[in-house]
């Protein structure tokens, strides 16, 4: 995508193979900073601390993360010790743990001294694949947008929650690659952006909309019910953390609420993410872990002061208790269909199945 202009991924490998530069999300939608990834403990805070966040781009940060950490040798030891350091930064989206597992699988049979150039080669590929599949999740997705059955060819409405643009993948995105495909085809797209309390990942999704030039307008998560109610919203578009291989959906917390409230209006709801988000080992939704993060997270509230200067705001006294889960589940029944780069499914085992049948062993 662009930024002011110029085509942009969120990874910039180094041509030395040693090192690559992300956008600290942090700081976006105020500043847009670059920052140096050199070490494997660098590539770990990176996702921890959320510098890069979103599925796709955990699990591309994590192979190159790993790529990185073997530049300083690459023996069993090391290799087991990187995937280890990497695999427990954030524990929901799965995409992490698909690209290490990937990496592992590759890496584990060659001799060390082949293990470092094949590592940066196989992340270099994940990101690849990534952004085919975005693109093709697209493609899919403009049909579904097409048909939504509110739309009468006039203004074209759809509601997201969180960020599933490109910013939480390499390139493209998840859940807005559809909105993307539709305004470059003309749709008189617009989008209803929620907030996303409390780490506002709404912010970036109004700020790459607005790099490319999309209408949207932020609204309060507690505003979704409103409007989904009172017709304004021809369909809701979600990315995913993880989804189970019945079909329950694994998201960033406040999604259940938009499906319940769609599934009152009969306004679709959409899911769209790769195959490297589905959990094919996972039978069901209640297994899924949710990452509870930090009560400062909930007490802080940033932006810039009055002098354009960045800062942070307690909401709340530092002893006050809060509760922080990070993502909720939204039961199968609720999801309309699930978009994928291979097509669009029932939210069900059968379903997924039917466009993964190489799958068909799990569970
Ligand atoms: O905690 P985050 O920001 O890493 O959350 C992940 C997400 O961006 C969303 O849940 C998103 O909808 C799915 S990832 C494309």
């Amino acid at each position: 995508m662009n930024i002011d202009g110029i085509p942009t991924r969120t990874l910039r490998p180094h041509p030395d193979r040693c090192a690559i530069d992300i956008i600290d999300q942090t700081r976006l939608p105020h500043a847009l900073h670059w920052v140096r990834v050199d070490t494997l403990a660098g590539a770990a805070h990176a996702i921890r601390a959320m510098q890069v966040r979103g599925a796709p781009l955990i699990g591309a940060t994590a192979a190159y993360g790993l790529a990185i950490a073997l530049d300083e040798g690459a023996d069993d030891e090391r290799l087991k010790t990187a995937i280890d350091t990497l695999w427990k930064t954030r524990p929901t989206a799965v995409n992490l743990h698909w690209a290490l597992t990937r990496m592992s699988q590759r890496l584990t049979p060659l001799p060390p001294a082949a293990r470092q150039q094949a590592a940066w080669q196989e992340a270099e590929a994940i990101a690849e694949e990534d952004i085919a599949q975005n693109l093709a999740i697209g493609r899919h997705g403009l049909g579904l947008l097409r048909q939504a059955k509110r739309f009468n060819g006039n203004e074209l409405n759809i509601m997201t929650h969180c960020n599933a643009g490109w910013l939480a993948t390499v390139d493209a995105g998840t859940a807005l690659s559809p909105v993307y495909a539709a305004y470059d085809a003309g749709l008189p797209v617009h989008v209803w952006v929620s907030e996303t309390r409390p780490r506002n990942q709404g912010l970036l999704t109004a700020w790459e909309l607005a790099q490319h030039g999309v209408p949207h307008t932020v609204i309060a998560d507690n505003a979704a019910g409103i409007l989904l109610r009172g017709g304004k919203v021809d369909a809701v578009i979600v990315g995913a953390d993880r989804i189970a291989a019945n079909g329950d959906v694994a998201n960033k917390v406040g999604t259940y609420l938009k499906a319940l409230a769609c599934a009152d209006n009969g306004i679709p709801f959409y899911v769209a993410a790769p195959r490297s988000t589905i959990d094919f080992d996972l039978p069901e939704g209640h297994g899924i872990r949710i990452e509870e993060r930090d009560g400062d997270e909930f007490r802080l509230v940033h932006g810039l002061d009055a002098r354009g200067v960045p800062s942070a705001l307690h909401q709340l006294p530092v002893r006050e208790a809060v509760a922080n889960p990070a993502f909720d589940v939204t039961p199968a029944r609720l999801v309309t269909a699930i978009i994928t780069e291979r097509g669009a499914c029932p939210a069900s085992r059968d379903g997924l199945l039917g466009l993964y049948p190489e799958e068909a062993s799990h569970g």
